[in-house]
């Protein structure tokens, strides 16, 4: 027996997750804009992360157009935290074309939408079946796993993409191809889960090869891992008094544009990445003209290809002497800035380290 795609869809009228972005099961497909808001969002994190996130740029940024007339710096700040800001910088750069060159209509076709920036094959299929209701097969980590059990897929990740893409075709269907799609999202995500799948309460058990050999938790299988390596670095809280106001304030500096966390604001860092040079004031290294004095463990963050280590120094001066490329900032305006969650850390670190009471007011 193969898995038949009205046995999802009856499951999914009934158990479909009641998403922001999402219209329920049978209704008209939503506003495209905010389904392609969603899936670049969803690319890097979970949907609970991304709720609040959506829910703030759709009442900010109602429109594509209004999103692409924002300032990049605001539409930065308030993805700070989702990560991979890459990603952001194209959000901003498709909306402005969608808005300017499009009339503020998304194409309705995967190569259409394939050509925008920011929009890999998985987020045009996504979005080509959501929003259009075309009949795109799109494959992320959660079909992947359901097709890898349901055809009992023994080939190892990544090998087996290609075979789990073709066999996920083979299985699209022409009527209500958007609520599909999500149907065997929402699937992935509460009935085939990772660890412990829940087989009893599956639409397709009955089909499902993996659940009948009794090997659906082990699939799919994946090639050994590699562990990741682990970078070293320094990051410096650098505090000196207003002069007018004597509120605290600490020195930060804007990446450079490519790379790594590209344009987004840090506190000065070096030795973990290419954007390196460490804090110079007028020809002297800072490291050797302030009294520094270490915070504890260094914090750690996790990139996609590497741990991060990152001890932080802190650091006061009487007053903000020009350091350059950098600026000193209100510590209490802190929270305005698109820090990255990297950095995030470091604050808290940082303000913990001198009592608490600001900790707070970091997100
Ligand atoms: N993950 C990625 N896209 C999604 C969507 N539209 N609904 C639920 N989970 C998702």
């Amino acid at each position: 027996m193969t898995a038949d795609p009205d046995d999802l869809l009856d499951w999914y009228d009934r158990h479909a997750r009641r998403l922001p972005w999402r219209a329920p099961p049978g209704s008209p497909a939503p506003d495209p804009y905010a389904v392609w808001l969603s899936e670049v969002m969803l690319q890097q994190t979970t949907v609970a992360a991304v709720i609040p996130y959506f829910e703030q740029f759709i009442a900010r940024w109602p429109t594509v157009h209004d999103l692409a007339a924002a300032p990049l710096d605001d539409v930065l700040a308030a993805w700070a935290g989702l990560g991979y800001y890459a990603r952001a910088r194209n959000l901003h750069k498709c909306a402005q074309l969608v808005a300017n060159e499009m009339g503020g209509r998304f194409p309705d076709t995967e190569e259409a939408l394939k050509a925008l920036p920011g929009i890999g094959a998985y987020t045009a299929a996504a979005i080509a079946a959501i929003a259009f209701d075309r009949p795109a097969t799109v494959v992320d980590v959660n079909v992947e796993r359901v097709i890898a059990r349901l055809f009992a897929v023994q080939e190892p990740l990544p090998d087996a993409k290609p075979g789990l893409r073709e066999r996920a075709a083979t299985l699209t269907p022409s009527r209500r191809p958007g609520d599909y799609a999500q149907a065997v999202m929402d699937l992935g995500a509460t009935i085939c889960t990772p660890k412990a799948p829940k087989c009893p309460a599956c639409p397709w058990r009955s089909a499902c090869l993996g659940h009948r050999r009794n090997v659906a938790a082990s699939l799919p299988r994946r090639a050994a891992r590699v562990d990741k390596p682990v970078r070293r670095g320094i990051a410096y809280w650098l505090e000196a008094p207003d002069p007018q106001t004597g509120a605290p304030s600490v020195l930060l500096r804007r990446r450079t544009s490519r790379g790594l966390l590209g344009g987004m604001t840090e506190f000065p860092s070096k030795g973990w990445s290419d954007d390196d040079h460490g804090l110079v004031l007028e020809g002297r290294d800072l490291d050797e003209v302030v009294a520094w004095s270490r915070l504890g463990e260094p914090v750690r963050h996790t990139f996609t290809h590497f741990h991060l280590e990152l001890e932080v120094r802190a650091g006061r001066l009487k007053a903000p002497v020009p350091v350059s490329g950098a600026t000193w900032f209100a510590i209490d305006d802190l929270k305005t800035q698109a820090l990255p969650s990297v950095m995030r850390k470091v604050a808290r670190r940082a303000l913990g380290a001198r009592g608490g009471a600001r900790q707070a007011q970091l997100v």
